[in-house]
């Protein structure tokens, strides 16, 4: 998709702030700082439209970006933050909860893991549950750039495994540094809202 028009729509805590024009929707996951709005920033063709910094956590509100009147991408904070309370921890995820079980727009939810890691234990209960919810996933293992070339096979088997990723789920390697998997991304996305 040429994406020229980006409106970030609302920043909403509860279903009653969630965009009502029906647009297909695309979810955003992962923990703390792996790189949601960097990745959302190249999808959209700008420098920093959604905001990223190197302040894990910042993002506290699911963030809905209208994408050319087409879809919405919807950026969800970031879990598995320290130094997030255990009260504010448990209201995030009901407000994740809420949002990807209930919603009917949702087409898919692109989950970020980071290339240089083994998938954490958050990383593998998110998987677990939204496969468990029958959402479309691709898992997206950004920060390519810091992997060598000669270790991105390994990168892959590494994720798969951990995550025990199994069909439909797909898999991609990204950098929002290189733009490497830029295309595919979009291909996935294009397909689930075509759907
Ligand atoms: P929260 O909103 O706090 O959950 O973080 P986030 O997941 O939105 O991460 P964000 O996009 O803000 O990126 C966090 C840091 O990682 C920033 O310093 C980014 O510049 C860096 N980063 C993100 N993606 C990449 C990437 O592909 N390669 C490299 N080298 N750095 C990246
Ligand atoms: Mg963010």
């Amino acid at each position: 998709m040429e994406v020229h028009n980006v409106e970030l729509v609302m920043s909403a805590v509860a279903p009653a702030q969630y965009p009502t024009t029906g647009y297909p929707e695309i979810a955003l996951v992962g923990r703390s700082n792996v790189g949601k709005s960097s990745l959302t920033n190249v999808l959209i063709n700008r420098k920093s439209y959604a905001r990223t910094s190197s302040q894990p956590g910042k993002t506290q509100t699911l963030n809905f970006y209208n994408v050319e009147d087409q879809l919405y991408f919807v950026d969800v904070p970031g879990y598995g933050y320290a130094k997030v309370s255990r009260s504010e921890r448990e209201k995030w995820g009901k407000m994740i909860e809420t949002y990807l079980s209930t919603r009917p727009q949702l087409k898919g939810v692109i989950s970020l893991v980071d290339a240089r890691h083994e998938p954490s234990d958050d990383d593998v209960s998110m998987y677990n549950w939204l496969h468990y919810y029958k959402i479309p996933i691709l898992v997206v293992a950004t920060k390519s750039d810091k992997v060598a070339r000669g270790k991105w096979n390994k990168t892959e088997s590494v994720v798969k495994k951990g995550l025990q990723l199994s069909d439909p789920d797909e898999f991609q390697l990204f950098s929002a540094q290189t733009k490497m998997g830029k295309d595919e991304v979009w291909n996935w996305i294009e397909k689930r809202i075509g759907e």
